[in-house]
């Protein structure tokens, strides 16, 4: 089972794969904007798991599969053996003789990779506590269209060393760009928890304005993260000077961006002047989740095609 192509970490993939798997993901969206079909995965089943909350994941594998001719099922802790203790092996081994390839969003990194230890299909990240390498590839696909390349630009991450955070450091490594961040005392990143083991790709700031100084793509994410809601109390208190405001974005390059993962907190992370502004790119950010993941879906299952 080891020749099978996953999607676990924003890692898994090289440069050259990351530059055909966006060219790709233009062209797709350039033919669903022109309203023609394309079915490639035409039979195809995605097993979709989810073991926590989702909008925009959900909604773009399921309508993504859709599109491109196959089909989607969801299943989840509550309705299914997986939240009844059924061991994760014996869940890789079942789901994965009966479906094309599949999506986990979970709790620790561990369950997805030890899913697909056991899978006889590719199987897709699509959210652990510590990575979500499907947003970012949204989110770099968006920066291209609206900037061009995103190699030696610099990126300012404000707030929480999330799953967000670690996968940004991991995709500078990759494509060779730079991560400021700044997080409250105490929140730091840990580069080694981040799957960084040495790099010179990102730099901590103490203070967010010194981060954001510079920055070609400004971006955070919520203070509390699913399965963290037991500190809530506590980050709201530490975080409040870690709110993307006018002040961040004005000594950001002039023509810096404004990214979010979605969903945001309005007056938290981050304030309605910035993110309904017109630096903003939030809406095309999530809507290339669906175009981005279908380059990566048709990307895993066929591998590289010509057209
Ligand atoms: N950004 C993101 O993954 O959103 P959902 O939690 O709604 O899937
Ligand atoms: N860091 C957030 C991202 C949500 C899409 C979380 O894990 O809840």
């Amino acid at each position: 089972m080891t020749s099978i192509k996953h999607y676990l970490q924003f890692k898994d993939f090289t440069r050259e794969e990351y530059d055909y798997v966006f060219a790709r993901a233009r062209w797709i969206k350039d033919k669903f904007k022109r309203y023609e079909p394309y079915h490639p995965l035409f039979d195809r089943t995605l097993v979709m798991i989810f073991e926590k909350a989702s909008t925009r994941t959900r909604l773009s594998f399921e309508a993504g599969m859709h599109q491109l001719g196959g089909s989607a099922i969801y299943l989840n802790t509550r309705d299914s053996q997986l939240g009844r203790g059924e061991p994760v092996e014996d869940a890789g081994q079942v789901i994965s003789r009966m479906s094309d390839i599949v999506m986990i969003r979970t709790f620790e990194q561990d369950i997805v990779e030890r899913f697909a230890a056991n899978s006889r299909v590719p199987v897709i990240n699509g959210l652990t506590n510590e990575y979500h390498p499907c947003q970012i590839l949204a989110d770099i696909f968006t920066f291209i269209e609206h900037r061009g390349s995103i190699q030696g630009k610099t990126v300012a991450w404000i707030g929480d060393s999330n799953n967000m955070c670690n996968t940004w450091l991991q995709a500078a490594e990759v494509l060779d760009f730079n991560v400021h961040v700044s997080t409250p005392p105490g929140y730091e990143v840990e580069p080694e928890r981040a799957g960084l083991y040495g790099t010179d790709h990102f730099e901590q700031f103490a203070d967010p304005m010194d981060a954001c100084r510079g920055a070609d793509l400004v971006t955070t994410d919520v203070w509390t993260s699913m399965g963290f809601e037991a500190e809530n109390e506590e980050r709201m208190k530490a975080f409040a000077d870690w709110c993307v405001d006018a002040d961040m974005m004005a000594v950001a390059h002039k023509d810096a961006v404004f990214m979010h993962c979605l969903p945001a907190h309005r007056g938290e992370e981050v304030t309605a002047e910035v993110i309904d502004g017109p630096q903003s790119v939030v809406w095309d950010e999530a809507e290339n989740r669906l175009h981005a993941q279908k380059a990566l879906m048709e990307y895993l299952m066929l591998g590289r095609i010509e057209n």
